[in-house]
């Protein structure tokens, strides 16, 4: 049953991919000119005036030089239309006329479905509820005047849909019992506790303001509540379920995100006072996180709409270290960051209490680039008077700087960070390159860096060539695994390509398979003519092998002399043997100079 389903699915999969004209769909969304064997049209992923973005219709690819997005039709559209890979042939299937294959839904699927549809009844209930409490009734008095006494207009309330639970123990309970619904939903949907002794249920909100959360859709999927005094705990949220996961959810979503990709930026703020304020301040391109840390699936659902993204974290030292954790989970993703930093007040709302709209709205032009903030952060942080804090600081700015590349700013950088240091510029620079070719040496492998090696370095040329070579002879690539480990030398994108090729499967499959990164660098690995710079496939593999080996003995090298140091200086004798592997390692470098 299942498998006939996979294979009717399969058929669907591939006669729509086989009836996709690539051209044809790009060029619905971006203008292209035929130059040589492709096309070429400004890139819709990133602004440009001129032309990078290219297509190859014969190998159903696109790729763009200038941002590096890449794959095949069904990625363009899942990029374009923010949805995912398979609902992206689901749209072009539509587009055809293809039909989908229906497909009954396994009795699990049907309960979760069902979960699903009747905690979403209850949450829009429960919204309703609070709502109506807040505005309609005697009870809801103390939350009008909370809200009035913060500045919060009746405007706001109703956008926001907020509310008042009253502050009893079983108002709600009691009331949507009434409606039908079942004891079972109202716990599961976290509205009510089981009471600790004896039987029964108990409302979980109490004499709170209560701020409806919603999935980007805008379907209800949980509250926080904060109380109107001092108390304890400040905010209280719904629990996690199938619906409200906060690794995923960002509170606004769904009003911001129109504004997001019309302005082409996002604002996100540390808490939901924040975003209501600023929205009510007419700046809608607002969200905030739920209390919890900024997550990579924050940015993946941010940077569907826009890639540029405001830090406006509390000006407190806790605010600006989540500042600092956010950039860093940032690094390489490709998003823009920079950060506004409140001069007056806490956070965003009090700012716009005291200032108003017009000086937020200021504010937002004057964002910090992520290296100007990164460079006040670090001396405001190092004791940057004494040498070695000097030194910690200039570690701490090396990876804003090999981001950056080389260029003007950088070199006006460079000068502002002597003259802050009071160092000489040379010193800066010679140690900011040291530091990054350390980094090389020895790179971090942490998934959530999900290194994007987008610099050209010949190591990553060297991996592209064996990515281009494998999809057309996997046997290069088992080849080339015997003579080097290549998880030691190449970054995860490359890796997570070569092994998708090496599970096999159709171009469709392979393409869906891959994150978005590392779809891009497959197509990049097909398209780039410069790659074979003239050489047969054979010479390129070898020069290939080469520079992939002698990185990895050069690692070896390092490995093995820090390892002989550190045996050394503890007056362990093992250090001979690392010597002499040091030795041979140098010597097989050697040999493969002199080749
Ligand atoms: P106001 O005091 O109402 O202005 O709140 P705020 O938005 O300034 O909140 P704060 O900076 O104190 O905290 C930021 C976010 O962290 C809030 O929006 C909540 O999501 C979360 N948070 C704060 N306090 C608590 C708490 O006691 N419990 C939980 N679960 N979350 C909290
Ligand atoms: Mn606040």
């Amino acid at each position: 049953m299942a498998a006939m389903q996979n294979e009717r699915l399969q058929a669907f999969v591939d006669e729509v991919a086989a009836r996709t004209d690539l051209l044809q769909v790009v060029q619905t969304y971006v203008p292209l000119k035929r130059k040589g064997g492709r096309y070429w049209g400004c890139c819709p992923f990133h602004q440009e005036k001129t032309p990078s973005f290219s297509v190859e219709p014969e190998k159903g690819l696109f790729y763009c030089f200038g941002c590096h997005a890449g794959g095949n039709a069904f990625k363009f559209l899942s990029l374009m239309e923010n949805v995912s890979y398979f609902e992206a042939i689901k749209l072009q299937a539509e587009k055809l006329g293809i039909e989908l294959p229906k497909r009954k839904l396994t009795p699990a699927e049907e309960q979760r479905e069902r979960e699903r549809k009747d905690l979403l009844r209850v949450n829009e209930l429960a919204r309703d509820f609070f709502h109506n409490c807040l505005t309609l009734t005697k009870i809801g008095e103390p939350g009008r005047r909370y809200l009035a006494g913060r500045g919060i207009t009746e405007a706001t309330i109703k956008a926001f849909s907020l509310g008042f639970a009253p502050p009893a123990w079983d108002k709600l309970k009691t009331a949507f019992q009434k409606r039908g619904v079942t004891e079972k939903l109202l716990l599961g949907s976290g509205l009510c506790l089981p009471r600790r002794e004896g039987d029964g249920i108990y409302d979980r909100f109490r004499g709170r303001m209560m701020i409806p959360i919603a999935d980007e859709r805008g379907r209800v999927v949980g509250f926080g509540g904060r109380v109107l005094d001092d108390s304890v705990p400040k905010y209280l949220n719904t629990p996690e379920t199938i619906l409200f996961n906060k690794r995923y959810l960002l509170f606004g979503l769904d009003r911001a995100h129109h504004a997001i990709a019309r302005e082409g930026y996002a604002i996100i703020v540390e808490g939901y006072m924040d975003a209501i304020a600023v929205f009510g301040a007419g700046i809608e391109n607002v969200v905030a996180t739920l209390g919890t840390a900024f997550t990579v699936e924050h940015a993946k659902k941010l940077m569907r709409y826009a890639r540029r993204l405001i830090f406006c974290y509390d000006s407190d030292e806790a605010g600006q270290s989540a500042t600092i954790r956010a950039l860093s989970i940032l690094q390489n993703t490709g998003a823009e960051v920079s950060v506004l930093r409140v001069p007056d007040g806490k956070d965003p709302d009090e700012f716009i209490r005291k200032n108003g709209a017009d000086a937020f709205r200021a504010l937002t032009r004057e964002a910090l680039s992520l290296v100007d903030f990164r460079m006040e952060y670090v001396l405001a942080h190092t004791r940057h008077d004494t040498l070695s804090g000097k030194v910690q600081a200039l570690h701490q700015m090396a990876p804003v700087f090999q981001g950056m590349g080389a260029g003007a700013a950088r070199t006006e950088y460079v000068k502002r960070l002597a003259s802050a240091l009071m160092l000489e510029e040379d010193v800066v620079r010679d140690e900011l390159r040291r530091g990054s070719r350390e980094r090389e040496a020895a790179p971090e492998r942490t998934p959530l860096r999900r290194e994007i090696r987008r610099s050209d370095s010949a190591l990553d040329k060297a991996g592209r060539v064996l990515v281009r070579l494998a999809t057309s002879d996997p046997g290069r690539l088992s080849e080339a695994e015997t003579l080097v480990p290549l998880e030691r030398v190449l970054g995860i994108v490359q890796l997570e390509i070569l092994s998708a090729l090496k599970k096999g499967g159709s171009e469709t499959d392979i393409q869906a398979a891959l994150s978005d990164e590392a779809a891009a660098e497959l197509s990049r690995a097909q398209v780039d003519e410069g790659l074979l710079a003239g050489r047969s496939e054979e010479a390129a593999y070898q020069d290939a092998l080469r520079v992939l080996k002698k990185a990895y003995l050069n690692q070896k090298y390092m490995e093995h002399s820090q390892l002989a140091e550190k045996y050394l200086e503890a007056g362990n004798p093992a250090y001979r043997v690392e010597l002499q592997r040091v030795e041979a390692i140098k010597h097989e470098l050697e040999e493969m100079e002199s080749e």
